[in-house]
């Protein structure tokens, strides 16, 4: 029967375990053998794994963060490619891999296909920023996060009238920023697909400050771009990551200066990754896995499970995840009716 290699790489998001349940639930029904790859890519480059069975996920849907471990060490990146991998595939006699990713983890997948071996993608990242699929399964539960710590900012900004500018994770694409500033009623929200203009938007804060409403709630992702195209970036980390976050504090800074309001930040971070995930993201996890191990158990390869329309289909791995999807310039402007 068939043996399957599982990893879960790149960041981690809610609902991985959900996910990594559908693919051992389904499979192991068929009869074929899961191998768990520990710590996503670094796993299966340092030949570190384990048998996973149905036994091993009972339960586990609701828990976030993987079972398996992630990291974003990449075959490519940090070796040879498929070279760099072969040692293991050989010792544990995977015949497919399940690659549960990012758009950067689902493009080494890719790569690897194109080298010959048999990969099926599935999407997740809190970010939403996959082209081939309709919604990524973390997005969900990072924006009711978002929306709760923003209902929280709200009330205390309102007390000392004052402008809260909450920053959130998005590096490309500002899914998340829009939603819960959507949701949470936020007076201007900064993506990346937009280039901010800080003496625009003061000017509005301070039109409706002097209008009563004397506290802001500013939602920006940590990718904005000023109108020069430049973010602010943390540098690099011992993997050579790109780390973002903390343009919150010069926009802040800046908008005090101008509007000569208080203001204060709000980093969010990793809490919009953490704990256990809603219910949308748990099913559309488990859909996806379930798939995933179906098109693994039907020898078709190259592909990654995605969902089109409600339905859960198979498209084209490399194109999927060739370009971030972005925000449609027409939500963009829809949402600015949310906190008018
Ligand atoms: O890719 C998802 C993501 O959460 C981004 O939004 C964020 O910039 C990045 O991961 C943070 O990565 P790390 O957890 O490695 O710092």
């Amino acid at each position: 029967m068939t043996t399957i290699g599982l990893l879960t790489a790149g960041g981690d998001c809610p609902g991985l375990n959900a996910a990594i349940r559908g693919v051992v639930t389904r499979a192991s029904a068929a009869g074929a053998t899961v191998v768990g790859i520990e710590n996503g890519w670094a796993g299966l480059m340092e030949g570190r794994t384990r048998l996973v069975g149905r036994d091993d996920v009972r339960g586990i849907s609701v828990r976030g963060g993987t079972i398996l471990g992630t990291s974003r060490k990449d075959p490519y990146v940090h070796g040879s490619g498929l070279a760099s991998i072969q040692p293991t595939l050989d010792t544990t006699g995977i015949e497919v891999l399940i690659v549960i990713g990012g758009d950067g983890s689902l493009r080494s997948g890719a790569m690897l296909a194109s080298e010959g071996l048999a990969v099926i993608g599935v999407p997740k990242t809190i970010d939403n920023d996959i082209a081939g699929t309709d919604v990524s399964f973390g997005f969900g539960t990072a924006v009711q996060i978002v929306t709760d710590a923003i209902d929280r900012l709200t009330t205390t900004a309102e007390a000392h009238n004052r402008i809260m500018v909450i920053e959130v994770m998005g590096r490309h694409s500002g899914w998340i920023a829009l939603h819960a500033g959507m949701a949470g009623g936020a007076e201007a929200i900064l993506v990346p697909e937009v280039p901010y203009n800080l003496a625009d938007l003061s000017a509005r804060l301070v039109a409706r400050h002097r209008s009563g409403r004397d506290y802001s709630i500013v939602v920006v992702a940590e990718g904005v771009v000023d109108p020069r195209g430049e973010a602010v970036t943390a540098g690099a980390d011992i993997l050579g990551f790109q780390r973002f976050g903390g343009v919150s504090m010069s926009i802040a800074t800046e908008l005090e200066r101008l509007t000569g309001y208080e203001t204060r930040v709000m980093i969010l971070g990793h809490l919009q990754r953490g704990g256990t995930p809603i219910a949308f993201d748990r099913i559309l996890a488990a859909r996806l896995g379930i798939k995933s191990a179906e098109l693994a158990l039907g020898g078709q390869y190259g592909v990654m499970a995605a969902v089109r329309n409600g339905e859960i289909v198979a498209v084209d791995l490399a194109s999927a995840c060739a370009e971030p999807r972005l925000l449609p310039r027409s939500l963009y402007e829809e949402a600015a009716w949310f906190g008018a």
